[in-house]
């Protein structure tokens, strides 16, 4: 294992980039009336068949890591049911990482469940951490003799909390900017009226706690138990791999009056976590932006600030910022599993990677145990709720002719490893 190479690299989720996962939860909502969709993710990148030819990509323009996920919805399509050539399928991805060189960061969950487990009560029931366990089992038993230094488990695993917070704000009539994901809160709000009676046709409960939904506490003990339960597993199974969980983590600020709330946000998006993260080996990072509060509460960006196709402020300094607070309180390693922007502009992603690539680069030249940086993402995809309408991408995508075409940016993310290491 070549446990001292600091790893830079892209990222993706499956749901994002392969497209046809039929199985999935996510799948079968786009097509629902309240699903909250704008568009279907249809064969999205393809990237299901064009991996190799994307993992050469990322070879030839000098990357040596690539984060993506496993879907569970593809390798239990049923519960209990478990399918031994989609297993291959991901094995094959990774042989095809180390035929070129990329270390593989694997994640077991990507926001997509299978459509099966929300049937069963989703991401709010009792169940679901021993089911999830037992697809982490199965993953670690053919991941045995791969190798393998890092598995995310969960990303995100606060997003549904998150997402319960903004709608409240939202329901009151306040603020409900900021939020680092391409999902329409308004009209999650509204939808979920009506949601009922579709989720019953089509998922057989009232209730379809998808890994999105905005999440009870309840529901987030639920999250920290299948986080624990599948990281014992796998430090069973697989004894040298590093594991860890990711968190959707702002650089938190503040002006006069604001500490008391930026601290509360803190306290929530991640100090409130690290029971459940304390025998990791890893935290995994994902940030794209700041949030600034006032005595009044969270302030929009100051007129004339820059900001992403996605509305939250142009701020690559949160990497380097994030790193050193969440530093603070967790000793392991530290990786950015998720940092990037979304704009039409090549030039100004170069300028975002650079700016957040020298502060990291800056955190571990003094000693912090930063480990890596993965930038999201590979390819422009389909960012959920909102489409494919973001442009997150090192790579192009011409849906049509299904042609990714690299964009100045891959070769500059690329010229870090060749210069910098
Ligand atoms: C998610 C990605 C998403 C990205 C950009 C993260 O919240 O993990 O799936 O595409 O942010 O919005």
């Amino acid at each position: 294992m070549t446990e001292d190479k600091f790893l830079i690299g892209s990222a993706t989720a499956g749901g994002q980039v392969e497209g046809n996962n039929t199985n999935s939860d996510i799948w079968t909502q786009e097509y629902m009336k309240t699903g909250g969709y704008k568009e279907p993710s249809l064969n999205a990148a393809d990237h299901y068949h064009t991996y190799r030819d994307d993992i050469r990509l990322m070879h030839e323009a000098g990357l040596n890591a690539y984060r993506f996920s496993f879907e569970w919805s593809r390798i239990e399509p049923e519960k209990g049911v478990f399918d031994e050539a989609e297993m291959n399928h991901y094995l094959d991805m990774v042989h095809a990482c180390r035929e070129y060189g990329i270390e593989p960061v694997i994640t077991l969950h990507h926001f997509a469940s299978p459509k099966w487990l929300i049937s069963e009560g989703g991401w709010e029931a009792d169940t679901t951490p021993a089911y999830f366990a037992g697809y982490a089992e199965y993953v670690a038993e053919h991941l045995k003799g791969e190798n393998i230094r890092y598995i995310v488990t969960i990303n995100e695993a606060n997003m549904g909390t998150l997402i319960a917070g903004y709608l409240e704000k939202i329901m009151k009539h306040t603020e409900g900017a900021g939020l680092q994901i391409g999902l329409d809160l308004e009209k999650m709000a509204e939808q979920q009226k009506l949601a009922k009676k579709e989720n019953l046709e089509v998922f057989g409960v009232e209730e379809a706690a998808v890994f999105t939904s905005p999440r009870t506490p309840h529901g987030d003990a639920i999250v920290c138990e299948a986080h624990k339960k599948a990281a014992e597993v796998l430090h069973r199974i697989l004894p040298d791999t590093k594991v860890g969980l990711s968190l959707s983590v702002r650089d938190l600020q503040y002006t006069e009056g604001g500490k008391e709330s930026a601290d509360k946000d803190w306290e929530k998006d991640f100090l409130h976590y690290l029971p459940a993260i304390q025998d990791d080996d890893f935290f995994a990072i994902q940030t794209y932006t700041r949030a600034v509060f006032s005595a009044e509460g969270e302030l929009d960006p100051a007129p004339g600030a820059p900001v992403t196709q996605m509305g939250y402020e142009y701020y690559p300094e949160c990497t380097e910022h994030v790193i050193r607070r969440v530093h603070e309180s967790f000793k392991g390693d530290l990786l950015i599993t998720e940092n990037g922007i979304a704009t039409d502009d090549d030039t100004v992603r170069v300028k975002y990677i650079e700016t957040a690539l020298n502060g990291v680069l800056k955190c571990r030249d003094e000693g912090l145990p930063v480990k890596g940086y993965m930038y999201w993402s590979f390819i422009d995809n389909w960012e959920w709720q909102s489409g494919y309408s973001m442009q997150f991408g090192l790579v192009s995508l011409d849906r049509e002719n299904q042609i990714h075409t690299p964009k100045p940016s891959l070769s500059f993310l690329g010229s870090f490893c060749r210069n910098r290491m």
